[in-house]
């Protein structure tokens, strides 16, 4: 199994240390446009193993696509973050352009690798190395639902005061600030609806905090955080490799589910080793499937800046 993740930023080396930590390939390929950049965080990484236990082999590469030649999963990170006070849509100018040629030039040398993205805004940017990239829908994957469902959790489990590995909630609809959707009612702690332990009011608190989760810490680390997209990006991968068939929320194409066609969104699907396998339809009530279709709005208003950008 080889893996490349793109982009050696905190996202992208996060995500690759998460990879190599759990032995998901033997073989890891770090790459950067940034002379050296890479081959020094892949070098840092390496003198861990000894320490840390693990065999995966990391290799790191100045934006030599050849080295990344064969990779069955590529995880795209590239691109800039976020400031405090954008938003991920006010990236798309700069980002568009950096991820449709990392796909390029990805599937010039690895044309049967499934991508995972990362980059922001990520809807968009999913929607993009899909239509760039002209493979099968199931191998374009964005990681956006797995990182909120994660930090929905967390914020459900400061209010509750319980494990967040005892919570089932998922998050669907775009990664946005304004866009996601924390579904609440279907959210449980051990079995049992969370509306039994929070009122609608702290459950209300929990989904908007979730919403601007990302935001909340790039106002207090001056960029976008690492840690959890790092770790979401990998465990995305690890479902792919090891053919887990979880069933987590992702950003995939739709033709016609939850009532949408032509964009790229989160929603429940299945991830084994050939992508996203299936998409699972969870019943939205009505105010759920107006939140998404909003959602959809804003999300195809971003895919129409597409048109007007040099890419
Ligand atoms: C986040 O939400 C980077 O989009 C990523 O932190």
């Amino acid at each position: 199994m080889k893996i490349t993740v793109v982009g050696a930023g905190a996202v992208g080396a996060t995500c690759a240390d998460n990879i190599a930590r759990r032995e998901l390939c033997e073989e890891l390929v770090l790459l950067d446009i940034k002379e050296g950049f890479a081959e020094g965080k892949a070098m840092d990484m390496m003198q861990t193993a000894a320490l840390l236990k693990f065999d995966t082999r990391i290799i790191g590469t100045t934006n030599d696509y050849t080295k990344t030649g064969g990779s069955d999963v590529v995880v795209i990170t590239s691109g800039i973050p976020r400031k405090p006070g954008m938003t991920r849509e006010e990236l798309i100018g700069i980002n568009a352009g950096i991820v449709k040629t990392v796909t390029e030039n990805i599937l010039k040398h690895s044309p049967q690798a499934i991508l995972v993205i990362i980059s922001n805004p990520m809807d968009t940017m999913t929607y993009l190395a899909l239509k760039s990239g002209k493979i099968s829908k199931n191998r374009v994957i964005g990681m956006g639902g797995i990182l909120d469902s994660s930090r929905f959790k967390y914020y459900l489990s400061q209010a509750i005061k319980c494990s967040p590995h005892d919570l089932q909630a998922v998050v669907v609809g775009g990664h946005g600030d304004t866009t996601m959707i924390p579904l609440s009612r279907l959210a449980t702690y051990q079995g049992t609806p969370v509306n039994k332990w929070l009122d609608a009011e702290s459950l209300k608190k929990v989904a908007a905090d979730t919403m601007v989760g990302g935001a909340t810490l790039t106002g207090l680390l001056g960029t976008s955080a690492w840690y959890a997209p790092g770790a979401a990006g990998a465990d995305l991968v690890e479902a792919i490799v090891r053919d887990e068939k979880r069933l987590v929320p992702c950003c995939v194409y739709l033709e016609g589910e939850y009532g949408q066609k032509d964009i790229c969104m989160g929603v429940p699907v299945l991830i084994g080793s050939k992508g996203w396998e299936k998409i699972v339809d969870f019943s939205l009530n009505d105010a759920e499937q107006a939140q998404f279709n909003k959602s959809a709005e804003a999300v195809r208003n971003m895919n129409n800046v597409l048109s007007g950008l040099p890419v």
